[in-house]
């Protein structure tokens, strides 16, 4: 079991609009209702819904996070949207390096990397989400992909506090498919290594490593119970309170 508090984030993706609020307040009303101690957790829907959404949930349970940022404060950078503007808007973390930007935006770990930096610059934590693509775990590349992207997407100066790492193999991801349970240990166990060498024991150690890739209530226990597995980032599964809660619960003792 983890030894830092876990923390279970929800990735909305490119979904949901206001009417989705009725799902936030299931979920804040299900925690209410049956509280898990002990456990974080946010939803990081769709930049339009951020601040209606941090509004909502003011003083509660559920943190709200961001999707992605640009590098900079502000500019001639049509289309884009700051780190402050979100922190503005009441994001409290920013995931940064999501496979899918990675694919679709071409971003690279130098960019990822900025972007990290860009969170801490106005206040929040990044979620800085590293993992290998179906042909790279086939070729035996996972940890060597896993932990170039750690060296160059996490910045120097990443804490237990400002940084929280996502390991999320790329083929997991939307897929059903995950990793068996001993491969997610191999991987965070690898992950949790190269960070305590790099960042030493406090704050290497008490950066939490979230597993994302097809978490969903049935599976969330047995990958949640994992050593160096604090937590999950969820795609599909955080859409709705009911699935969400489900993984939430996996953590009830
Ligand atoms: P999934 O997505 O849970 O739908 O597989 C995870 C993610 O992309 O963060």
């Amino acid at each position: 079991m983890s030894k830092n508090t876990p923390l279970v984030a929800g990735n909305w993706k490119m979904n949901g609009q206001r009417e989705q609020a009725l799902e936030l307040g299931k979920l804040a009303e299900g925690l209410d209702k049956n509280p898990v101690e002990g456990v974080d957790v946010m939803i990081c829907p769709p930049t339009t819904l951020i601040m209606p959404f941090s509004e909502l949930m003011k003083g509660g349970k559920v943190a709200i996070g961001a999707q992605d940022c640009h590098t900079l404060v502000s500019g001639a950078n049509t289309g884009d949207i700051s780190a402050e503007m979100l922190a503005d808007a009441g994001a409290t973390a920013i995931i940064v390096g999501h496979s899918e930007r990675r694919a679709d935006h071409s971003e690279s770990d130098a960019l990822i990397n900025e972007k990290a930096q860009a969170s801490w610059r106005a206040g929040l934590v990044a979620i800085i989400c590293v993992g290998e693509t179906n042909g790279q775990r086939q070729y035996g590349l996972t940890l060597d992909v896993v932990r170039r992207q750690l060296k160059n997407a996490v910045p120097d100066g990443a804490t237990a506090k400002n940084t929280v790492i996502a390991y999320e193999p790329v083929w997991a991801i939307g897929s059903g498919l995950t990793p068996t349970v001993e491969d997610v240990d191999k991987v965070h166990n690898d992950i949790r290594k190269v960070l305590v060498e790099r960042f030493g024991d406090s704050e290497g150690g008490g950066m939490r490593l979230l597993y994302g890739g097809s978490v969903k209530a049935s599976n969330a226990k047995e990958l949640m119970a994992v050593e160096n597995v604090d937590g999950a980032l969820v795609g599909g599964a955080s859409l709705k309170a009911d699935d969400f809660l489900g993984i939430i619960t996996s953590y009830k003792s």
